[in-house]
């Protein structure tokens, strides 16, 4: 079956698309699949300007989200029909993420009752229509309905990319948020740990528009031209999302617009450069952080680090990230070099979901959501 993955992420950059053939040995449940096609779609400035600040707003009118519901379904529909055609593939099925504009993993009290919360646009029943095939959409409720905090859900691709009898394995994506997945050797799914770590490309980005009015800081070239400010490094690392135990999720909510203006601050007055230098060694150094802290301390011993997402481009980042692995005794590696291109990884993952979901099967991590049970993820809209 082929099967079409879409996702946006919260960089809020776009759109990702990737059309994978997935295949079901009957006799056993191993899925095997290949990435036949994938692309990017850059939001138009305006659309992009929109769902940040929807998801930023605790004002956002209720006319425009219902609006950017239908729209981003709309150009959901775009990217996947021009890719289809690029690549003369036609998809059976579609897995659509849609875009969060609010992800609360943790439950809080809420008019008398203790809820976690989350909320993906994008409409499935549009996009159906649109590209005329079956649509699965809105995966991590049913996570959370099951007591999960609804992400992260790529390690279910990440145990079928990477798992190995012999060698132990760190799947590592730098998204507008970093998460990781730890896949001891020979474990089963059960046993792999996998958690959000902190803002991956969130806060530079951010930074980046506010001093120098550019999306994002092109392959590191500010942050390599600046000083890392240790001490403010230093004093954010203690913040208590950073100590807390996995599972744990991340999002605008905790490193969004509060978290950059708070954190500009507190680099006084200084060259922005600098600032933008002290963005990036943030994600660098919570990463290494978080693997000394939750990861490496357990009894398993990991070799590969693989790396993927934007962040993968950001050169000023690869090289602090380096530098911060070096003594943990992990090697870099890319997910290109497992057949996986890193853009499409997380697109490739929500067609792999999707067709669980398909087929009557569960397809999130209990132990990395800390879902009470297996649960079959998403809504399906057909065409
Ligand atoms: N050439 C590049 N140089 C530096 N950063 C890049 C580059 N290409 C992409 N990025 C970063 O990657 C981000 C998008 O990464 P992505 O994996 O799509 O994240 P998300 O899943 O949150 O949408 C961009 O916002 C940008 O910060
Ligand atoms: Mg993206």
């Amino acid at each position: 079956m082929i099967v079409a993955g879409i996702m946006s992420g919260t960089s809020a950059d776009g759109i990702n698309i990737a059309l994978v053939r997935v295949t079901h040995a009957r006799t056993h449940r191993k899925l095997n699949f290949e990435v036949l096609g994938r692309a990017e779609y850059s939001y138009p400035p305006a659309v992009r300007r929109s769902v940040l600040s929807a998801m930023n707003s605790t004002k956002a009118s209720v006319a425009d989200l219902a609006r950017l519901n239908f729209l981003l379904a709309e150009l959901y529909a775009d990217a996947l029909l021009a890719t289809q055609r690029r690549f003369r593939v036609k998809a059976e099925l579609v897995g659509c993420h849609g875009q969060t504009l609010y992800h609360q993993g943790e439950r809080a009290p809420f008019l008398g009752r203790k809820l976690a919360v989350t909320w993906q646009t994008g409409d499935g029943s549009v996009l159906a229509a649109r590209v005329r095939i079956p649509v699965v959409s809105d995966f991590r409720p049913a996570d959370m309905a099951a007591r999960g905090k609804g992400a992260p859900l790529v390690p279910f691709l990440d145990f079928l990319l990477y798992r190995d009898p012999l060698v132990g394995r760190i799947a590592q994506n730098i998204g507008g948020i970093a998460n990781l997945t730890a896949i001891p050797a020979g474990a089963a799914a059960n046993r792999v740990l996998a958690f959000d770590i902190g803002p991956g490309n969130m806060v530079i980005d951010a930074v980046t528009q506010r001093l120098f009015n550019r999306p994002f800081d092109r392959d590191g070239r500010i942050a390599a031209s600046g000083a890392v400010i240790e001490g403010v490094i230093r004093d954010l690392l203690r913040a208590s999302f950073f100590r807390r135990k996995p599972p744990k999720t991340a999002g605008r909510e905790e490193f969004g617009h509060d978290f950059t203006q708070e954190f500009i601050q507190r680099c006084g007055r200084v060259d922005k450069r600098d600032i933008v230098a002290t963005a990036t060694a943030l994600t660098a150094k919570a990463i290494a952080d978080a693997l000394r802290r939750f990861v490496l301390h357990r009894n398993h011993r990991y070799l590969d680090y693989i790396v993927s997402g934007g962040g993968a481009n950001n050169a000023a980042l690869m090289a602090m990230l380096a530098n911060e692995l070096r003594p943990l005794g992990l090697q870099i590696r890319s997910s290109d070099e497992f057949g996986m291109p890193s853009e499409a990884k997380e697109a490739a993952a929500f067609a792999l979901l999707a067709y669980q979901t398909w087929h009557r099967l569960p397809s999130n991590i209990p132990s990395a959501t800390g879902a009470k049970k297996p649960a079959i993820l998403g809504k399906i809209s057909y065409a």
